[in-house]
């Protein structure tokens, strides 16, 4: 009996192929790293057809590292970035570069979603206040700017339902990735005709729509020749990343956070029932639990910000030594606070043109203190999201998980802990979001009965951080923090506007 379960992730910044037991241990993994095209200002795109590639060999070689039979694989669950938009044409030919998540061109489209359907009718619907980020602004974009390309669409859909295609031939989508379309209508957990219509998209364009476990298809002899997996083998619908990446950690049930520090920060927390923070404040999209759904804060560069410092400024540092200097600095980094607004924000500024900065440079400072700020900055960006969930209604928050490429620094967790005032802990499953896509994979192959069941067995706790004497001083920067990007976000604008930004 096929007892192996294989999760794909297509990230911004790697098509990864991880193969676990139906225990949940990791057996091997492979990534192939993956380009970002930002041809102008705002714009953040990439090659459909990278991806597949890049899926194809990260999967041919965790197959090979591991010696796996491929027919041991009992399902094949997917994730990837959210909110990506991918068009194909009546042959599901890529028309265009994907538009990502990250892009922030359409304001004036979001303006125009509000106009269409009124703000308080679209956040009732969908839960969700139209931001450049998300998928159906940017389908406005395209009618309006390049009328030729929407004259050939065919199909609709997200990368990791583009990588789905590929695998099955199928035009299917997860519920947590479609409601982070915004054309979902939040309650049914499906596409809203109201949205369609308003935007002029007709439905059927849009995939056939599956709860988290549920089989969408099976992989065609073709995708099997190409990636050695065996024909037939279930592809589950799995879920968005950062639905799976809540699943991979076990924040399946209310009352458990979920912290993640990848390029994006976010805060999640699982709700019992279609909830919706009245201004939009907050996402709130379907789980990939059936029959769940969650709300979530989203700050754009979180660990994205640590990456770009050490990149532009101190290549040739490891960020060890970076984080070990600044270690030494204390808390508050002598006056100097970072926000972390590089590509923008979305939570709790929903503003593409916000900028970063250092604010309160003196001669004093130096390199460490640069790299404490931007630890910080972060934590408190973190900060702004937590309190909303905080804030929301959603009962006692019994913990807090943190997870992500950030959360393996010490320094960060006990800062992050010092500045939320709050226990974090950390689990067994580090491999994020592709362990979320397996532990789909693993119910919907019958080895589990739900998602928490799943969660329950393969999930432990490793470790603790408690918040510490640096709570206080923190306490007394973080209004500072706050009080800089509504003093600042004017000044932003303008400096776009130089650029070509606004
Ligand atoms: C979530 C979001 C990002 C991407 C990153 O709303 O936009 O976390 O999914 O991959």
């Amino acid at each position: 009996m096929p007892q192996l379960l294989l999760g794909i992730d297509v990230s911004t910044t790697g098509a990864k192929a991880l193969l676990v037991d139906a225990g949940g241990d990791v057996l091997g993994v492979a990534n192939t790293p993956l380009t970002l095209s930002t041809p102008r200002p705002l714009w953040s795109e990439q090659d459909p057809y990278e991806w597949w590639d890049g899926v194809v060999a990260s999967v041919r070689q965790v197959l090979a590292d591991t010696g796996t039979d491929p027919a041991a694989i009992a399902a094949i669950g997917l994730t990837g970035q959210m909110h990506g938009l991918v068009l194909l044409d009546d042959a599901g030919r890529v028309l265009r570069p994907a538009i990502l998540w990250n892009d922030g061109r359409t304001q004036a489209q979001c303006d125009e979603m509000r106009a269409r359907l009124g703000r308080e009718r679209l956040i009732q619907i969908t839960g969700n206040d139209a931001l450049t980020g998300f998928t159906a602004p940017k389908i406005l974009w395209v009618q309006e700017n390049e009328p030729e390309i929407w004259a050939q669409t065919r199909h609709i859909l997200l990368p990791k339902d583009y990588i789905r295609y590929r695998l099955t031939g199928e035009y299917a989508i997860d519920r947590a990735g479609g409601s982070g379309t915004i054309l979902f209508d939040l309650k049914t957990r499906t596409w809203s005709p109201e949205v369609l219509d308003a935007l002029g998209i007709p439905a059927s364009m849009m995939p056939a729509t599956f709860e988290g476990p549920q089989v969408t298809g099976g992989v065609s002899s073709e995708a099997s020749a190409l990636t050695g997996l065996a024909s037939g083998t279930p592809v589950v619908a799995g879920g968005g990343d950062q639905a799976a990446q809540a699943t991979g950690v076990g924040a399946v049930e209310p009352g458990i956070i979920a912290l993640t520090l990848g390029t994006s920060g976010v805060v999640f927390a699982a709700t019992p029932a279609p909830l919706v923070e009245p201004e939009g404040r907050l996402h709130a999209f379907c789980h990939t639990v059936p029959g769940r759904w969650h709300f979530m804060g989203v700050m754009l560069s979180a660990a994205g910000s640590l990456q770009w410092y050490r990149d532009s400024l101190a290549p040739d540092r490891s960020f060890d030594d970076l984080v070990n200097e600044a270690a030494a600095v204390a808390p508050g980094s002598e006056g100097l606070v970072f926000l972390p607004y590089l590509t923008g924000e979305r939570t709790p500024h929903p503003d593409p043109l916000a900028r970063a900065a250092w604010v309160g440079l003196t001669i004093r400072h130096g390199r460490a203190h640069m790299t404490r700020a931007v630890l910080e900055g972060v934590a408190f960006g973190i900060r702004d999201s937590f309190t909303l969930i905080r804030n929301a209604g959603l009962g006692d928050i019994r913990q807090v998980r943190i997870s992500g490429g950030g959360a393996r620094s010490p320094l960060w967790r006990q800062i992050m802990a010092d500045v939320l005032g709050v226990e974090l802990v950390t689990v067994n499953t580090t491999e994020g979001a592709a362990f979320g896509a397996a532990l789909c994979a693993a119910v919907g192959a019958g080895m589990y009965a739900s998602l928490p069941d799943a969660c329950r067995e393969t999930i432990q706790l490793t470790g603790r951080t408690q918040p510490g004497q640096n709570t206080a001083a923190y306490d007394d920067v973080y209004p500072i923090y706050r009080s800089l990007y509504p003093a600042l976000s004017g000044s932003f604008a303008a400096l776009g506007g130089l650029t070509g930004n606004a």
